[in-house]
């Protein structure tokens, strides 16, 4: 007697037929592995990837690390300093995890820059994007959760700066500082929901947005380099003839960067784990002492662009003092990146195809958003906030002005055919 769902493809025989009665695996494997159709696309569509590992990679050695860590503000610095010494293969997990953060983000930097490039945001991949962006909030979330666990000097500082933000927030602001920090100061008890929210609440957000991210992208399919939909030239079994199953294929290309990765990943973690202090902040190497300030206070690099931003803004404005403002341009610095998809106007995809104008905006981006990042790691100064400022108005404009500059530019002609 047929058990199931017939209309779907199975196995002939065997388990994979007991499964494929209760459960559609072969459907699931076809459309996502061997009937997934993509252009073979260049070094910049291996970030995605690159991104899940770095994820699987956070989740172990995460819970290796929960094994050991105690969550409290007697014990957690000890625990850290336990973990490095006395715990079996503790360092490696500690710093696979520690540097896993700075390439967690440094991938995801280059895979939203080759979004960016490759115009991968637009129609119909526009909620590919928006689950993109839901996740680098979460990811920022996670990271600065994260950071406040080995109770250092800038775990601590670093708390202190950024939820101080919240008193910027007329009216509610204060109490909201005391209700996120569930003390009048940061204390053990900052610590444990900042623990909680970092070992299980962000986690679970950030699989449940990876999940959709990919669901998302392979209902409309992965773009190319030539921004061209390869569902329009099929043969004749309905297969795309500018693409190839992602299983084997692509699996394997992907294996060959995974490779590569990991080597470099491994080079970091044996002899470079502190990433010259902007992986682990040297003052992180002192238990946090909520008496002594240290002399400078910057967050870790990946935040350290929108810090910059938050501290460009000197000027009070209509009634609303300076810090006020730049927590608005801060949340309006990330908040852009999401309607970037309504931003371009451009008639092609593809920065190849597109003309000078959105070339030369994209490259002052990325300028400003190096300088702005560098700028964060450093103290104040009139002359390198006067620099800020610069780079905050180019930030902006290369958003503001999109919707003009797709629209005005020549572009060029875009083949029938994927190019490469
Ligand atoms: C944990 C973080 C993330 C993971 C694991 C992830 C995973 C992936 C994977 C596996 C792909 C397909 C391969 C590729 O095109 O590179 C992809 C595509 C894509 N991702 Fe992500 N992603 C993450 C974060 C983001 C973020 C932050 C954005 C942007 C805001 C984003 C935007 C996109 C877009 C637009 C595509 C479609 C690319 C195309 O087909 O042209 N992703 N992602």
């Amino acid at each position: 007697m047929a058990v199931g769902n017939p209309n779907r493809p199975k196995a002939e025989k065997g388990v994979l037929r007991w499964i494929d009665d209760r459960f559609p695996m072969t459907q699931m494997w076809q459309e996502h592995m061997s009937k997934y159709y993509a252009a073979p696309a260049n070094f910049w569509y291996v970030f995605g990837v690159l991104s899940l590992l770095v994820l699987v990679n956070q989740i172990l050695t995460g819970i290796w690390l929960t094994m050991s860590y105690e969550p409290s503000a007697e014990g957690a610095f000890a625990s850290i300093e336990y973990i490095m010494r006395d715990v079996e293969m503790g360092w490696i997990i500690r710093y696979m995890h520690s540097s896993g953060a700075s390439a967690f983000f440094i991938v995801v930097y280059l895979h939203m820059f080759r979004g960016l490039m490759y115009g991968s945001y637009q129609k119909p991949r526009e909620l590919i994007w928006l689950f993109g962006m839901a996740i680098y909030l979460a990811l920022m979330a996670e990271g600065f959760f994260g950071y406040l666990l080995p109770w250092g000097q800038m775990s601590y500082w670093g708390a202190q700066v950024i939820l101080s933000l919240a008193g910027a927030i007329p009216v509610i602001g204060d109490d909201l500082m005391i209700w996120v920090r569930g003390d009048f100061l940061i204390s053990g008890i900052t610590l444990n929901r900042f623990f909680s929210l970092h070992v299980i609440a962000l986690p679970i957000v950030i699989l449940a947005l990876v999940v959709l991210h990919i669901l998302a992208l392979h209902d409309v399919g992965s773009s190319n380099p030539d921004g061209i939909e390869i569902d329009k030239n099929k043969d004749e079994n309905g297969k795309p003839v500018d693409g190839v199953a992602f299983f084997p294929y692509l699996v394997i290309k992907d294996l060959v960067a995974i490779g590569i990765f990991l080597t470099v990943f491994c080079l970091i973690i044996f002899f470079f784990p502190e990433g010259g202090g902007y992986f682990i902040e040297k003052p992180n190497y002192e238990p946090a002492n909520p008496l002594k300030t240290p002399e400078h206070i910057a967050p870790v690099w990946y935040f350290t662009p929108y810090y910059s931003i938050l501290r460009a803004i000197t000027y009070p404005l209509f009634g609303m003092d300076a810090k006020f403002w730049g927590v608005v341009a801060m949340g309006a610095a990330i908040a852009v990146l999401f309607v970037v998809p309504w931003l371009d106007r451009s008639p092609v995809q593809s920065m190849r195809y597109k003309g000078w104008l959105s070339r030369i905006w994209l490259i002052i981006f990325v300028i400003s958003f190096f300088i702005l990042g560098y700028l964060g790691t450093k103290s104040a100064t009139p002359g390198r906030t006067l620099l800020a400022q610069w780079c905050t108005l180019l930030y902006f404009l290369y958003f503001l002005l999109m919707p003009f500059y797709t629209r005005m530019e020549a572009t060029k002609p875009v083949p029938e055919r994927v190019t490469d």
